[in-house]
């Protein structure tokens, strides 16, 4: 058998049935693709696009078991977007609108729309939701406090994000008690503490002769002011090295409020995948687009250590290089097959090299790597391994039980960002 580099048009993970999908590219393009399929069958489409902030954001990516194990030397920093708009908001608001334009007929009539921006875009981007849904189909909008960082001598720290919430119909779906937080503790005007026999404490006040207890420790929905999410600090597990990344526990909120199982939730400025993520542990189909390749890998990484079902599309069409060097192998082993990915060699200076006090690896440049089978124009893989921090060796070894007559494959990500796909040919 002979390994040739091939390039599929579609890659799919997991024991099949793929709902959740991602597509690489403009969402201009991606929004109106997706509807061919979703229009008008998706519950909740957040958007957390470019907040008009002027930055060049980029990607942390860990190179190897050091990078896993925590060694800032051994990263490579990539670009991944640019925040700048040659006329300003007149240009920030033209990329906009198209997006939204192409993305709400995905929206089923009950569904929610969220829109994630901060103090630079606020106002344009709302008048721009009224214009585009309507002012009556405003509902919330969410301010994220959170504490980080510095604070300016000059104003006001600026510690918050807003998320406009917009219902596309006149019912949106909402369920508060799935997002209940503890009333807490703070002492209300008029209300008196007090303690029940079981020692929990309440607030009340008698109105009529009739007394009202307020449980501190009872679930309530929440407000429109959100503190109790913080930002992801610097070493948080949750990191993946892609700036902008917005927490988990932010998501799972809005998810939570808006969807039940098996609903579909679509982010079309994917960025590190956290709403991917987060439906897909809570049993949503998670749609998903971006016009980043590592963006791409992110979302396969995240679904993928899930055990998810996914569709990748508008996957790069990546060249072997000549001076690479590359060996897999593959054996039948009753119904199951044994694939090998023995080593992955790469002439390429930019990638930091392992420190000597490491065990050698053979797959030092490699950050995940999957087997299965190529169908026509797909990729389909059935076993997925990626460095994480609790494994940060990549096993040379995968098992996957592959239909009569299929053609094994091979796919592995490097930590340069591009994927390569190997089919095994006659020789
Ligand atoms: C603020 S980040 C999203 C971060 C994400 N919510 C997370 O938790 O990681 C914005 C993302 O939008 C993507 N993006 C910007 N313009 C885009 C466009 N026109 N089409 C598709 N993606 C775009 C960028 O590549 C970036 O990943």
């Amino acid at each position: 058998m002979a390994w040739r580099n091939v390039h599929p048009a579609w890659e799919e993970m997991g024991p099949g049935g793929a709902q959740s999908v991602f597509l690489r590219g403009d969402a201009a393009q991606t929004a109106p693709a997706l509807a061919e399929h979703w229009q008008g069958r998706v519950q909740t489409l957040y958007l957390d696009p470019p907040f008009m902030s002027g930055g060049r954001y980029s990607f942390s990516q860990r190179v190897g078991a050091a990078g896993w194990q925590g060694d800032m030397a051994a990263r490579i920093r990539r670009a991944t977007y640019a925040d700048r708009w040659s006329e300003g908001s007149v240009g920030y608001l033209a990329m906009l609108r198209a997006i939204l334009t192409g993305a709400l007929p995905l929206l089923r009539e009950d569904g929610s729309l969220f829109v994630h921006v901060d103090w630079r875009a606020s106002a344009h981007v709302r008048l721009l939701l009224d214009e585009l849904l309507g002012s009556g189909r405003f509902v919330n909008e969410i301010i994220w406090a959170y504490q980080s960082g510095g604070r300016s001598k000059e104003h006001f720290a600026r510690k918050h994000d807003s998320i406009f919430y917009y219902a596309k119909g006149k019912r949106p779906a909402f369920y508060p008690e799935a997002v209940g937080v503890p009333r807490g503790p703070q002492r209300r005007n008029h209300l008196r503490r007090g303690e029940d026999e079981n020692g929990r404490v309440y607030f009340a006040i008698t109105v009529g002769g009739k007394e009202y207890r307020y449980y501190e420790d009872e679930r309530v929905a929440p407000s429109d002011v959100w503190t109790d999410i913080p930002i992801l600090q610097q070493r948080d597990p949750q990191r993946t090295g892609y700036d902008t990344q917005k927490p988990l526990a932010l998501m799972e909120r809005l998810i939570l409020a808006t969807t039940r199982p098996g609903d579909a939730v679509c982010d079309l400025f994917s960025g590190s995948g956290t709403t991917a993520e987060a439906a897909a542990r809570l049993g949503r189909i998670a749609l998903a687009g971006d016009q980043d390749g590592d963006a791409l890998h992110l979302y396969r990484r995240r679904l993928g250590l899930l055990g998810a079902s996914f569709r990748l599309g508008g996957l790069p069409a990546w060249e072997w290089d000549a001076h690479g060097r590359v060996r897999i192998g593959c054996q039948r082993q009753g119904d199951a097959w044994s694939f090998a990915l023995e080593e992955v060699a790469l002439d390429a200076p930019e990638i930091p090299a392992p420190p000597p006090s490491l065990l050698p690896d053979t797959l030092h440049p490699v950050d995940a790597w999957s087997a299965g089978f190529l169908e026509g124009d797909v990729y389909r893989a059935l076993a997925f391994a990626a460095r994480t921090a609790k494994e940060p060796y990549l096993p040379r070894r995968l098992t996957a039980s592959l239909p009569e007559g299929a053609r094994p494959a091979v796919a592995f990500t490097d930590v340069l960002g591009r994927t390569f796909y190997w089919a095994a040919f006659p020789d």
